[in-house]
């Protein structure tokens, strides 16, 4: 006998949050470092680290457009922790 699927786990990760920020020299020397103290803290105080995963990559090839987060797989260049906000609000 089979055991039925939980509704419930698929709701768990439904809403799931890669965040994947670039460390490379020309991202770190642009603030990826800051933004990325900033985002820990964002996640914290917004109740979402369970279901957030950071990653860090070594270069994106976006240099001179960083800092370079994804957010779930979109890129945003140039980035600051408002976009980063903007971008994993809606997914919440
Ligand atoms: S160092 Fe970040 S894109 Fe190249």
């Amino acid at each position: 006998m089979t055991k039925p699927e939980t509704p419930q786990a698929s709701a768990d990760t439904a809403h799931a949050i890669s965040l994947e920020i670039c460390f490379g020299t020309s991202c770190f020397l642009r603030g990826a470092q800051d933004l990325y103290a900033e985002l820990m803290a964002y996640v914290k105080n917004r109740g979402i680290e369970a279901r957030t995963t950071f990653t860090v990559s070594f270069c994106g090839e976006a240099c001179a457009k960083g800092p370079v987060l994804s957010v779930n797989g979109r890129r945003i260049e140039h980035c600051t922790i408002e976009k980063a906000v903007q971008e994993i609000e809606k997914i919440i």
